[in-house]
C-alpha cells in the first residue's frame, strides 16, 4: 500500500491520508475498526455500487470488527440533491447515530460528494472516510474536502468544504467499472498531466495500450502521480482562492458543452473537449507550442475521447452558456490555459470572437 498524507493550514493543521493499493479492503476494515470499532458506523453507497460490493464489503468489514450498517441511494446524478440529504439523515437519526457516529462514503463522486455533506451537517458535523470507486473519485473528487448537492437551477450550487478523515483508494473496484466511466476519469488524469506532470503526461502517451487493458501496474502508477497532484494543489489552496482553479482546465468550455448537451455528452467527453479548446487558445494567445497542444489532441484521441465540438451544437447556444458559468467574476470569463505543459494560468478573460472562432474551428 502506498500512503500520501494530504496537510492544510499551518495552524489547526488537519491532514487525511491517501491509501492506495490493491485489494485492500480487510486492511481498511482492520484500521477503520481500530478507530470507529466502538461507535456507530454507516456506509452509505448507491444501487449499483450495493449490488456488487454491499454484501461482500460488509462482510470483510464485521470480520476485522467493524460492523457497518448500510444505507443505499439510487445510482446517478439525479440522487444528489437536497431531498436524498434529508432522508440520509432521517436514516442516521432512526439508527441511532449521534456526534461520535462515522460516515463511510462507498462510491463515485455522487457518492462522495453527497456523504460528504450529510457528514458535514449532521449534527454540526461527524466524521466521513472516503472509498472511492471510480477512476474519477479515486483521482479528483474524492481529494480536496468539496462536498455538495444539486439543486434544480444548476449542480453543485449547495455544499461545504469538509475534509474526510481519511481516503482509501482501492483499484480493484476498477476492474468492474464501464468504460464510460473509466474514460471520464482518464480525462481528469491527462488534465492532471498537462496542468502539472509532465512526466505523467508522458507516461500517458506511451501507455495507452496498457492503460485500455487495465494493466494492474501502469494504474497504480497513473493514480498515485494523479492523487499526488490534486493533493499538492489543494494544499496550497484549500479553499479555490487562486491556484485551485487550475484545476478547472478544460472545464469552463467542457461544463457550457455538458450543459449545451443536455448531458448527453458524458463529463469526460466535455473536458476532453474544452481541454482541446484551451490549448487552441493557448497557442493563439499566449504562444503555447503547437506541438504541445499537438500532442494533448493526440493523448485525447488516443484514449478514445473526441476532440471536435459535435456540429449539431449551436455557437451562440455555447457561448450563452459559458456566460452563465458559475465560476465567472462579473462579466469575465476566467479561462485556465497554458504557456507549455505543466506551466497552467488563470487568464483574466477572454474576448467573446476568440472563443467564437475557438468554437467554429472545432465544430468543422
Ligand atoms: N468534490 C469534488 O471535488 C468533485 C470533483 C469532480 C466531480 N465531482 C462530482 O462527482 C460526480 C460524478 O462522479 P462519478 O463520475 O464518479 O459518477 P458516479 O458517482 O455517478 O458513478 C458513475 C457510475 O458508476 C457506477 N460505479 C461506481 N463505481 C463502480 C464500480 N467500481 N464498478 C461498477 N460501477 C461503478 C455508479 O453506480 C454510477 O452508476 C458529480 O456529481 C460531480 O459533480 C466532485
Amino acid at each position: 500500500m502506498k500512503k500520501l498524507t494530504l496537510t492544510i493550514g499551518r495552524k489547526d493543521t488537519v491532514a487525511c491520508d491517501i491509501t492506495i493499493g490493491y485489494d485492500i479492503m480487510d486492511r481498511v476494515g482492520l484500521l477503520l475498526a481500530k478507530d470507529y470499532g466502538k461507535v456507530k458506523c454507516v456506509m452509505l453507497t448507491d444501487s449499483h455500487i450495493a449490488s456488487l460490493y454491499g454484501e461482500e464489503i460488509t462482510r470483510r468489514f464485521h470480520n476485522m470488527g467493524l460492523a457497518v450498517t448500510m444505507i443505499t441511494v439510487a445510482a446517478g446524478e439525479a440522487t444528489k440533491n437536497m431531498e436524498t440529504a434529508l432522508s440520509v439523515m432521517k436514516k442516521l437519526l432512526e439508527l441511532g447515530a449521534d456526534r461520535t457516529s462515522v460516515i463511510i462514503a462507498l462510491g463515485g463522486g455522487v457518492i462522495g460528494d453527497l456523504a460528504g455533506f450529510v457528514a458535514s451537517v449532521f449534527m454540526r458535523g461527524i466524521s466521513y472516510i472516503q472509498i472511492p470507486t471510480t477512476l474519477m473519485a479515486q483521482v479528483d473528487s474524492s481529494i480536496g474536502g468539496k462536498t455538495a448537492v444539486d439543486l434544480p437551477e444548476g449542480k453543485n450550487l449547495i455544499g461545504t468544504f469538509y475534509q474526510p478523515q481519511a481516503i482509501y483508494i482501492d483499484l480493484k473496484f476498477l476492474e468492474t467499472l464501464p468504460d464510460k466511466e473509466m474514460k471520464n476519469g482518464l480525462a481528469e488524469i491527462i488534465k492532471s498531466g498537462i496542468i502539472e506532470d509532465i512526466g505523467l503526461f508522458n507516461l500517458l502517451e506511451a501507455a495507452t495500450k496498457p492503460i485500455a487493458e487495465r494493466d494492474r501496474k501502469i494504474l497504480a502508477t497513473i493514480v498515485e502521480k494523479a492523487c499526488r497532484v490534486k493533493k499538492g494543489i489543494v494544499e496550497m489552496d484549500e479553499r479555490e482562492k487562486g491556484l485551485r482553479r487550475i484545476l478547472n482546465f478544460g472545464h469552463t468550455l467542457g461544463h457550457a458543452l455538458e450543459a449545451e448537451s443536455h448531458y448527453e455528452l458524458s463529463h469526460g467527453e466535455a473536458v476532453s473537449i474544452g481541454m482541446v479548446a484551451a490549448a487552441r487558445i493557448s497557442e493563439k494567445l499566449y504562444d503555447l507550442p503547437s506541438l504541445d497542444r499537438e500532442r494533448i489532441e493526440a493523448l485525447i484521441a488516443a484514449i478514445g475521447h473526441p476532440t471536435r465540438i459535435p456540429p449539431s451544437f449551436a455557437t451562440e447556444g455555447i457561448l450563452g452558456r459559458l456566460k452563465m458559468d458559475k465560476k465567472r467574476v462579473g462579466d469575465t470569463i476566467h479561462f485556465v490555459l497554458i504557456k507549455k505543459i505543466g506551466f497552467p494560468f488563470v487568464n483574466g478573460g477572454i474576448e467573446e470572437n476568440i472563443l467564437r472562432d475557438v468554437i467554429e474551428e472545432l465544430r468543422s
